[in-house]
């Protein structure tokens, strides 16, 4: 009697081994959402065996802890882990965060079997805001140099800024990127274009931001800021009544930006002279 019941728990713990294991897809989260990771129990023996779940635990890659386990019904752990059900080993995770990217080993008990060498692995991704675009200086000066300023954050993984001008001319090579992290993980990129003269005929400058995967999430265009006030000028003096009398067409043509900018640049040479 006790030799037939040393037999049976050694065949039953041999041949399980080679019966019963987990198989789970790769899961992309997408950060705050649910995501599903499915899994599926695949066995030599037939499918009319009704195989039920009694305890189960994911452990994260490097970690000691399980993140998750089951067993009895209780479920400790993470609580944002979550069986499918007692006959499906799939997990669910709600508010995923960029902290559970990884990968992660599964151990499942059953009434077949014992399930142990399973994984998966949970890669998680979250879109940029539509970027903000910006110039320094805020007025441009025509043939001056400019910094162009594109900003996204709340993305995920990194992606890229692309610049272009009106005739689709890609700047990109002229920009760098800077990719930091939030306190919540999440990414802010930001991209700085720096033209050493810039021509107002490039209007609009545009940037996209690109994802990880080099798919566009977002653009932003803008327009220039020009210098477009004529330099106060004081008939008084005669230093500028001199400036007058040469670049008089300045009130004439008040909106020509490279005039004002020369009328204003030898103003200031006079004023130092
Ligand atoms: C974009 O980021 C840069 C660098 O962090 C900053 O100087 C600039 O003000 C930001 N621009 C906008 C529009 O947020
Ligand atoms: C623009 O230039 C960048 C950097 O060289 C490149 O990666 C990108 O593919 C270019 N985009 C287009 C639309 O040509």
């Amino acid at each position: 009697m006790v030799l037939y019941v040393i037999f049976t728990s050694v065949c039953f713990g041999t041949s399980a081994k080679f019966l019963i294991s987990v198989e789970c897809q790769h899961a992309v989260g997408v950060i705050g959402r649910t995501t599903k990771i499915s899994c599926s129990i695949k066995t030599t023996f037939g499918s009319d065996q009704k195989i039920i779940i009694s305890a189960a635990s994911a452990t994260k890659r490097g970690e000691t802890d399980p993140v998750f386990w089951f067993q009895n019904d209780v479920v400790k752990g993470d609580h944002r882990f979550k069986l499918a059900s007692k006959n499906d080993p799939s997990l669910l995770l709600t508010d995923t965060a960029v902290s559970d990217e990884g990968q992660y080993d599964y151990t499942a008990v059953t009434n077949r079997g014992i399930i142990k060498d399973a994984t998966f692995r949970i890669s998680v991704k979250a879109k940029y805001n539509p970027p903000s675009i910006s110039t320094w200086p805020v007025k441009i000066v025509e043939g001056g140099p400019a910094d162009f300023y594109c900003n996204s954050s709340g993305g995920y993984p990194a992606g890229a800024i692309h610049w272009f001008d009106s005739t689709n001319t890609n700047w990109t090579m002229s920009a760098t990127l800077e990719v930091t992290e939030r306190e919540d993980q999440l990414l802010e990129m930001s991209s700085k274009l720096t033209f050493t003269s810039i021509d107002s005929s490039w209007e609009p400058i545009r940037c996209v931001v690109l994802n990880s995967k080099f798919v566009k999430e977002g653009e932003s265009t803008i327009h220039l800021m020009r210098i477009d006030e004529c330099p106060s000028l004081h008939p008084s003096s005669p230093h500028l009544s001199m400036g007058m009398v040469t670049l008089g067409s300045c009130t004439a043509a008040p909106e020509h930006p490279i005039l004002l900018v020369n009328v204003f640049l030898w103003k200031i040479q006079l004023q130092f002279q």
